[in-house]
């Protein structure tokens, strides 16, 4: 067995802190709304919950905060919905250690919901957790896909999970090890994977494991089409090893709360947003490439008229945050070189946008933004 599979890397543990952000901004956007029953967890690929290194695992995580969701609601004297999870692994032994870890720290509550235990293999009980899903009434369901490779993981699996609109999907895929097979031969599997997204003819060469991220997120994005939301966050081990969780959901809102999450933890690990524009001192040198793109991507977009409500979703779409868009189009305004109109034809003040989920929602065509 490899060390990485018996003791977590570093990488693992990163891809951890994700999962639990994620799952926490997700849990409480769910428990707060009036509308939804009971929430239903598959950790799909869950392994032994606690590593040799004492290192916690994702059904060590994902209890965790159920147990605390749980336990504050209680001592507020709110009743809550119940939070459902199976936990599934291919070897019998990784559920059988993860059960006695469960039991022996008291990691779950009964109340708080139903514990199932799956020893099968991820192709086979898939269908069974799309025909579950597909059936929900008021529930909803996150499924976190963490396998070891990727020959076994399809789009279109993802958006049969995900065509009810009543689940999310964080998928984690090795891309390294993706991205070093596509620059030497690309081997049957990678192609049946690309395949599955666009034709591989299409499919663009990149010049680093970076470059294939983003190519493989783009083609994510234009395979699941407009009603969906598509996000990468990167991991990095060293330098030049790259990982990646990829984030699907139908929601806008959750889709813009965890946005802001994964930006936080970028601007943190200095990855963040740096916009600077041509005329401060600092040159485009100093733009990270990611900020340029989508500057450029965003003036193309906004050639035609674009009312708020399609700005907001184009920069929700694009990974970004409304922060990002309102400095780029506060420097396209003081030069002179935006239009931004009121609905009964006046000019808009400068600097207001509009563009967040309550405008999004409650004044989605209160103005008109065009490039002059
Ligand atoms: C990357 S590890 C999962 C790590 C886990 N999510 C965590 O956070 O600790 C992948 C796991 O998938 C299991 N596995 C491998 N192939 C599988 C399959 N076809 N179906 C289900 N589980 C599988 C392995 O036994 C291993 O525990």
């Amino acid at each position: 067995m490899k060390e990485s599979q018996q003791r977590m890397m570093q990488h693992s543990e990163v891809k951890i802190r994700l999962l639990r952000l994620y799952l926490e901004q997700y849990l409480n956007i769910l428990s707060s709304s009036q509308y939804i029953g009971d929430v239903n967890v598959y950790d799909l690929f869950c392994g032994e919950g606690i590593y040799e290194n004492e290192g916690k695992g994702s059904p060590v995580v994902i209890l965790e905060i159920i147990q605390k969701i749980f336990l504050t609601n209680k001592e507020n004297g709110k009743r809550s919905d119940k939070i459902n999870c199976l936990f599934n692994d291919i070897e019998k032994s990784k559920i059988e250690k993860l059960r006695s870890e469960i039991e022996n720290r008291k990691l779950h509550e009964p109340e708080s919901g139903n514990l199932i235990f799956s020893q099968i293999d991820y192709r086979t009980l898939l269908p069974n957790v799309i025909r579950e899903i597909n059936r929900f009434n008021k529930e909803k369901g996150f499924v976190f896909i963490d396998p070891y490779g990727y020959k076994e993981i399809k789009l279109i699996d993802i958006k049969k999970l995900m065509q009810a609109n009543k689940a999310e999907v964080l998928l984690f895929l090795p891309t390294q090890f993706m991205f070093r097979f596509e620059t030497k031969g690309t081997p049957e599997c990678l192609i049946d994977f690309i395949q599955d997204i666009m034709p591989v003819e299409q499919w663009p060469a990149s010049e680093t494991g970076i470059d294939f991220i983003e190519s493989l997120t783009d083609a994510f994005r234009v395979s699941m089409g407009d009603e969906y939301f598509v996000d990468s966050f990167i991991i990095s081990r060293d330098k030049n090893q790259f990982f990646c969780l990829f984030f699907f959901t139908s929601h806008i809102y959750g889709f813009d709360r965890m946005l802001h999450a994964k930006w936080k933890i970028d601007e943190e690990e200095g990855r963040g947003w740096q916009y600077q524009s041509e005329n401060s001192l600092f040159n485009q040198v100093e733009k990270t490439a990611n900020t340029y793109k989508f500057e450029k991507k965003l003036i193309n977009f906004l050639s035609t008229d674009r009312s708020n409500r399609e700005v907001y979703e184009y920069t929700l779409h694009n990974g970004h945050l409304p922060v990002h868009t309102n400095e780029i189009l506060l420097k396209l305004q003081t030069d002179g070189n935006l239009t931004a109109t009121l609905a009964d034809g006046k000019a808009a003040r400068k600097s207001a946008f509009y563009l967040n989920y309550q405008a999004w929602k409650d004044e989605p065509r209160k103005l008109k933004l065009k490039i002059k």
